[in-house]
């Protein structure tokens, strides 16, 4: 690919989707782009950028966008924002919403789903504090591919693996062959969308906790501070913004104050001018019907980890071709999960026969 060609990527790509690349980028946009070329039957790169200058190539600007997203997900990843959101979060709003009885959460770059099905795991384990009240969590996001994956809630062994505890891979999934199936409770419990964050989110209505972890980190500043700041209006004086482990605020805007002790976690600044509960619901969500579309196109490629130990491998180690991923690449125990998985088998067995 020539300068001029790779210029009017970089171009393109941080118009369309916020996604800054860097000089030495180039050998990623050609593995990423490469298949998307050829599935459009367009001979080379070059081709491919010719027609992505052509009006009426919404399907292929839109391939290109998705194959340049980086998706790296895994459940309950990084555990200490589930944990916030247990310990902190959880039991100060079901205090400040006890009238309301609702309480609204959006994941806004939900990728293929863990993000949103951990939290919903979390409530469901805290079912007598929790059934009065309806939760609606909302997941988005730029990569329909991702939704589709997310919208089914299928997962490999290997994605099942990293970060999930046994006893709840057993709980909310069941075993379809190669696949774990996420229970149909816990999909009812999550809607997805298509949303870009570049675009005007506000019609979505206040949310009480924003999820915007790990896609910050691909954006420039002026990018991150105009989200964040839009951001900051949907969220009440009493509500929380989550960010990434590589992820703040702070030098970016003074819409948002950090919770002390709690790292990634954020209120809006009470100067700010809103009032907290009782708040106006601007749009309540629809239901969406969940579909059962097969996931498509680019494999999620994950890397793997023992969810006890989060260890870096030194073997069965993949790692994911992403352009700053944060993550390590983990192990893949799958001796270690078929023995837990056995014993837990037996267990249930033993106490079906008592009973
Ligand atoms: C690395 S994943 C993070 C997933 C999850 N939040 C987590 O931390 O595990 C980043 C996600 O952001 C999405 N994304 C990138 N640019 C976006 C944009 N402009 N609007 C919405 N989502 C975007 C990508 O498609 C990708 O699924």
């Amino acid at each position: 690919m020539i300068t001029s060609e790779y210029e009017f990527l970089r171009g393109f790509l941080k118009s369309r989707s916020g996604l800054v690349l860097s000089n030495e980028k180039q050998y990623l946009v050609e593995s990423r782009l490469v298949p998307v070329a050829r599935r459009h039957d367009l001979a080379s790169l070059s081709e491919l950028i010719n027609s992505l200058r052509k009006p009426g190539t919404k399907q292929l600007q839109e391939d290109v966008v998705e194959a340049m997203t980086t998706n790296e997900s895994f459940f309950f990843r990084d555990k200490t924002p589930f944990e916030h959101f247990k310990e902190e979060m959880l039991p100060k709003l079901l205090e400040k919403r006890a009238a309301r009885k609702k309480i609204r959460i959006w994941c806004s770059a939900a990728s293929t789903g863990q993000e949103p099905y951990s939290l919903a795991m979390i409530l469901r384990e805290n079912k007598i504090k929790t059934s009065s009240y309806q939760f609606d969590i909302l997941g988005t996001d730029i990569s329909k591919e991702v939704l589709d994956k997310a919208r089914l809630g299928q997962y490999s062994q290997f994605e099942v693996q990293r970060g999930l505890p046994i006893q709840m891979l057993m709980k909310y999934f069941t075993q379809q062959g190669e696949i774990w199936q996420v229970s149909n409770d816990l999909r009812a419990m999550v809607q997805w969308k298509f949303l870009n964050l570049l675009e005007n989110f506000s019609h979505l209505g206040e949310f009480d906790i924003v999820f915007c972890r790990n896609v910050l980190i691909y954006f420039d500043q002026p990018t991150k501070i105009d989200i964040l700041n839009r951001l900051a209006k949907l969220i009440p004086a009493d509500g929380y913004l989550v960010l990434g482990a590589a992820e703040t605020v702070v030098g970016l805007t003074d819409q948002f104050e950090p919770v002390p002790h709690m790292r990634g976690l954020y209120r809006p600044k009470q100067s700010a001018g809103k009032q907290p509960e009782p708040q106006k619901m601007a749009n309540s969500l629809k239901a969406e019907p969940i579909s059962a579309r097969p996931a498509v196109g680019k494999p999620h490629v994950p890397s793997f980890s023992s969810p006890a130990t989060n260890t870096p491998a030194t073997q069965n180690t993949m790692r994911t071709n992403s352009a700053s991923a944060p993550d390590k690449p983990q192990k893949f125990d799958r001796e270690k999960l078929n023995a837990s998985l056995d014993s837990l088998r037996r267990l249930n067995a033993q106490s079906s026969n008592k009973g």
